[in-house]
């Protein structure tokens, strides 16, 4: 009982330098299994469950909050993003997340903001690779410097963003790094919503359009088990042409695991439902497994 007070209790440890959680770090023992959710901040509820998650499977979790400059392709959306810090750490350590990594860009980058370039075998030319130039060497860049820096054995990602997270799989592979990549699922607003911080820029109108996201996809799983391919796609196109709030920006099937948008169907693959859509200037994505 008296352990558990002092676990529960715990403080929570915020670092800034690479440095100082490194040293943290290697005071772990060996049998200490170490677990990394790298965020953006701007913490909400989608966030919150992977942190649970990564809580539940390791003895230590490590949340790292860094606004990765190499991943904007617009210098306006840079500067805009929602920074909420004093939120996020009250969140975090009312979870009981064990330290917070906050680098300066200048800690992570030493003076040169750019990207490794990486081959990702296809799977950043298309979807967001498409509509976001250069946006997936940036993510890479950043998640590889965050595994190089914490070692940790387990790093957890949002199916959220789908691309992104097989991509990340890609990459460690590709640099024979000894990580776990564990996908974890969307969480969703009680209307079907994918959660994203970028929800909070919806004006009233907007939101109350927005569930219209999922429940398109929903429709199309349906339609997907029952009809074919090309009635999918005609079928989201015409939802949208009809929706006064929301244009969409691209819908796409593609293989779940290479990403290759589909012209057939194969039995026995699988496939997943992939949408883009602007609510006035605000982009937001989702997607789902069609089988
Ligand atoms: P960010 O947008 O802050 O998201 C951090 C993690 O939360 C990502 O793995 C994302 O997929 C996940 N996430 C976001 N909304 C979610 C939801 N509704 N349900 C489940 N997971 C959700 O993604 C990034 O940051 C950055 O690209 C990053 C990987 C940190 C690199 O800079």
């Amino acid at each position: 009982m008296k352990l558990q007070l002092t676990i529960f209790n715990s403080k929570m440890e915020v670092f800034k330098t690479i440095k100082s959680l490194q040293q943290k770090l290697s005071l772990k023992g060996e049998k200490i299994t170490l677990g990394l959710v790298p965020t953006m901040g701007a913490l909400h509820h989608g966030h919150l469950s992977i942190v649970k998650r990564a809580k539940k499977e390791n003895d230590i979790v490590v949340v790292s909050i860094f606004v990765n400059p190499t991943q904007f392709d617009k210098k306006e959306d840079l500067t805009n993003y929602p920074r909420t810090i004093e939120d996020d750490l009250e969140a975090l350590q009312a979870l009981g997340c064990d330290y917070v990594f906050t680098p300066t860009i200048d800690e992570i980058y030493e003076g040169d903001t750019r990207s490794e370039k990486f081959s990702f075998q296809g799977l950043d030319e298309v979807m967001e690779g498409l509509h976001r130039q250069d946006h997936f060497d940036g993510v890479a860049t950043i998640v590889k410097k965050l595994f190089l820096i914490t070692g940790a054995d387990k790093a957890y990602f949002g199916e959220k963003d789908y691309q992104q997270l097989l991509i990340i799989k890609k990459m460690v592979v590709i640099e024979s790094i000894p990580i776990t990549i564990v996908p974890v699922e969307i969480y969703r607003e009680k209307n079907g919503l994918a959660m994203s911080s970028r929800n909070t820029r919806l004006n009233d109108d907007q939101r109350h359009a927005a569930p219209e996201i999922y429940q398109t996809l929903l429709k199309s799983k349906k339609l997907f088990e029952n009809s074919n391919l090309a009635r999918v796609k005609s079928f989201v196109k015409n939802e949208f042409i009809q929706n006064k709030e929301l244009e969409l920006e691209y819908f796409e099937v593609a293989d779940a695991e290479s990403l290759i948008p589909a012209t057939e169907i194969i039995p026995k693959k699988k496939y997943r439902g992939f949408i883009a859509v602007y609510a006035g200037e605000v982009r937001l994505i989702d997607n789902i497994a069609l089988n």
